[in-house]
């Protein structure tokens, strides 16, 4: 065969393994794992039988496919200020290096159904593509000579989309703090004061006989107690306001659509990443039974939504931020935080005996206290995506670490695989050199 026969022999073959999936899903409906060329990556296997949800109905690819990663990934990449954008590779300037890798189209680095060549953030190419544009480095920057060429991405010093921890002169700024800064604290939370605020119900107190519930529908002493007591009570959240809305009939389990009438902040994060990603697709619940980490067994079957971590009717935040994450988690990371000196802090916390902020839960690192706006104003809320920083870990110095942690000494300690394992237990052994190099090429500047 000639090779432009070759070419539509295989342009054929793809087209009709496309028709033929796309039929067979349409066909089965039910169990399209048979159809699964390949399992996904660690990001999507959870959605993976949502085929729709990359592909859409038609199977597309190309356009269609490059849409849907922008439609569930583009807002966070412009939050995260991509250090490669697609405008950078529709540049004319850059068609030289599109040529040589086609950086417009982000299957270019991330395939799926190829668990064979899939590296850690779903990157299905070499760890040394940066090179591939970026060979010429060492002319520009003498101190680039000895670096081996693969390490671009996988010393703490550069990443393809996300440098808001890494750029230059970040670290000329940050390079010197010292290891512990003062005060120690992370901002405290106020969005809920002014939920409070605007709460469409009155923002009475309600007591233990305001309660609203029809009498077959009551529940048992110690957990009707903890409404009397919780948040929702004081803000004048009755057992209507979850169980019947807009007037509707008794709902017995009202689900995560109920709570993001009152709290859509927190609702699109925790659709966003992982715990709630199936949700986010109109498929059933995560179970700790699906998951790839490891788990308790004793939860297998409980489902992941807005209960899980503050129970329906208590609402509470402090039981959220470690004890419900123990509850399922069970990793060498999880395992060993109670033992670390930031769990040390996060019970003088609860216990009252240093400021409020100065503990360190599991929700500190993973559903960190960031800034939002709300009708022009700025306030401090809870980030409940907590797959938004985690990877690459560089993201958790400017969002978590640097609220009490110096550049150095946070950077150090994330590029450390023992302490990921000990959760922090001990001091850093790894030294991470771009905060110096730019330190000294920061000197030398001044000095001419
Ligand atoms: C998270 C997104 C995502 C989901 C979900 C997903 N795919 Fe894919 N799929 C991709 C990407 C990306 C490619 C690679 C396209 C390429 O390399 O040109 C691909 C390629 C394919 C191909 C072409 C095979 C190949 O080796 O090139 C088939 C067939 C396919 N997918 C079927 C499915 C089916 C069936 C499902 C559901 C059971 C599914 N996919 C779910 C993202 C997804
Ligand atoms: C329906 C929404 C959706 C679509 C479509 C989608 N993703 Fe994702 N993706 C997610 C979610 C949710 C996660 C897990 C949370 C996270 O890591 O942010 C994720 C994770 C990832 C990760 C990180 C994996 C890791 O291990 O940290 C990468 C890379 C990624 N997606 C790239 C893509 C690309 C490329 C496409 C298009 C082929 C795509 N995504 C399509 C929702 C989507
Ligand atoms: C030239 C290769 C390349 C292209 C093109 C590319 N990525 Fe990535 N992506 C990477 C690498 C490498 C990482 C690993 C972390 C890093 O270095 O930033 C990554 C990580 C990610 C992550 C997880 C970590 C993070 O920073 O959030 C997401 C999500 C992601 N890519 C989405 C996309 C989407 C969506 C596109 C298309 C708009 C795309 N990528 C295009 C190379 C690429
Ligand atoms: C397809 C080509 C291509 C690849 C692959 C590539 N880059 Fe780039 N990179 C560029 C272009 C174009 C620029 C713009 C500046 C320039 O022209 O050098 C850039 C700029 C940068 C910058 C400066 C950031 C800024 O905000 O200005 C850093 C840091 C960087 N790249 C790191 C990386 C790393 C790390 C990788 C591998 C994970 C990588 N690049 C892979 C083309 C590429
Ligand atoms: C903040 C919202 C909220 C408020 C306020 C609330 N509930 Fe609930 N309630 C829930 C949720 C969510 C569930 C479902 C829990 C589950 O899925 O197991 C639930 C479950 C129930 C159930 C069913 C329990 C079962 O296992 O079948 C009863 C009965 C109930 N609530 C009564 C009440 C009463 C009485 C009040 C007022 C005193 C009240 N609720 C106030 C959210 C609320
Ligand atoms: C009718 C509106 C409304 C609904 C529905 C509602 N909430 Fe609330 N919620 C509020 C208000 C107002 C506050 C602020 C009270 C406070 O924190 O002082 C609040 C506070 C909270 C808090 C923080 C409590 C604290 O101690 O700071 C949590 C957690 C919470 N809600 C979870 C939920 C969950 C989960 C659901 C769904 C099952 C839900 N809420 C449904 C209005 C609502
Ligand atoms: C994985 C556990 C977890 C899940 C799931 C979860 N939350 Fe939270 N949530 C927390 C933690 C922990 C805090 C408090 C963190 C802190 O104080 O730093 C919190 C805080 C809150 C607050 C108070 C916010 C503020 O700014 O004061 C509200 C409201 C809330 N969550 C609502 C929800 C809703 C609605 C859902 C379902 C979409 C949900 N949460 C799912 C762990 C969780
Ligand atoms: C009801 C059980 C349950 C609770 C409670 C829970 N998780 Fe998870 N968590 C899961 C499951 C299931 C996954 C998905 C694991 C997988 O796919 O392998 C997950 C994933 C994660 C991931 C990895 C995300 C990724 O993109 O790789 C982190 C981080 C995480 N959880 C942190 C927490 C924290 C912090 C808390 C408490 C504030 C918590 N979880 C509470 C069940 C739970
Ligand atoms: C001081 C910050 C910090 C604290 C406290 C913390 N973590 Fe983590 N966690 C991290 C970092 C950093 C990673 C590694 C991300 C990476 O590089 O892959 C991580 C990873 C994880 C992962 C993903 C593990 C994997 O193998 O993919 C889970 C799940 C997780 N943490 C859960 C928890 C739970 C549950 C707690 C509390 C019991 C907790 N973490 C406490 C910073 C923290
Ligand atoms: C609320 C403040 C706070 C935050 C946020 C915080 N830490 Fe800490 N951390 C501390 C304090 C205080 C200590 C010292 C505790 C002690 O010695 O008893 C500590 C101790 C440590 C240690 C152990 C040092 C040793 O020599 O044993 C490491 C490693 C560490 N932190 C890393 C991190 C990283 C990485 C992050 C971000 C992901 C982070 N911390 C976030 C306050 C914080």
């Amino acid at each position: 065969m000639r090779s432009s026969n070759i070419k539509w022999w295989i342009v054929w073959l793809l087209l009709s393994l496309g028709v033929a999936a796309y039929y067979g899903y349409a066909l089965t409906g039910e169990d399209k794992t048979a159809l699964l060329p390949g399992t996904t990556s660690h990001g999507h296997y959870q959605i993976e039988l949502a085929c729709d949800s990359c592909h859409g109905e038609a199977f597309a690819g190309g356009e269609a496919l490059q849409a849907a990663c922008i439609n569930c990934h583009g807002d966070q990449l412009k939050a995260a200020r991509d250090a490669h954008p697609r405008s950078k590779f529709t540049d004319p300037r850059n068609a030289n290096r599109v040529a040589l890798l086609d950086a417009r189209y982000c299957i270019t680095c991330h395939r799926e159904h190829k668990p064979e060549v899939t590296d850690a953030m779903g990157v299905t190419l070499p760890n040394d593509l940066c090179f591939i544009c970026h060979k010429d480095i060492a002319q520009e920057r003498a101190s680039h000579n000895d670096i081996s060429f693969d390490s671009c991405a996988s010393a703490g010093c550069h990443n393809y989309h996300d440098n808001q921890a890494l750029y230059e002169a970040f670290l000329v700024k940050h390079g010197n703090e010292p290891a512990h800064l003062n005060p120690q604290r992370v901002p405290e939370r106020n969005l809920h004061q002014w939920n409070l605020a605007v709460a469409s119900s009155p923002a009475t107190a309600l007591a233990a006989g305001d309660a609203d519930a029809p009498a077959n529908r009551q529940l048992a002493t110690d957990e009707f107690q903890h409404w009397v007591d919780s948040g929702h009570a004081t803000a004048g959240v009755n057992c209507s306001d979850c169980h019947r809305q807009e007037n509707k009939t008794w709902i017995d389990k009202p689900g995560v659509k109920i709570c993001e009438s009152c709290h859509k902040q927190e609702v699109s994060g925790f659709t966003a990443g992982k715990h709630g990603m199936r949700l986010a697709q109109g498929m059933s619940p995560m179970v700790p039974a699906m998951a790839r980490l490891p788990m308790k067994a004793k939860v297998a079957k409980q489902p992941l939504d807005c209960n899980s971590c503050h129970g329906a009717h208590q609402g509470g935040v402090k039981e959220a931020a470690v004890d419900a994450c123990m509850g399922c988690h069970d990793d060498e990371h999880s395992r060993h935080y109670p033992d670390s000196p930031h769990a040390q802090l996060w019970q003088q916390e609860l216990a009252g005996l240093i400021a409020v902020g100065s503990g360190v839960s599991c929700a500190t690192c993973h559903m960190p206290r960031a800034e939002v706006r709300q009708l022009g104003d700025r306030h401090v809320a809870i980030q409940h995506n907590q797959s938004l920083n985690l990877r690459p870990n560089e993201k958790m110095v400017r969002s978590v670490c640097m609220h009490c942690h110096g550049y150095q000494f946070a950077i150090n300690a994330l590029a450390d695989g023992t302490l990921i394992k000990n959760n922090f237990s001990s001091s850093p052994t790894v030294e991470v050199m771009s905060a110096q190099m730019a330190l000294a090429r920061d000197e030398k500047r001044g000095a001419r």
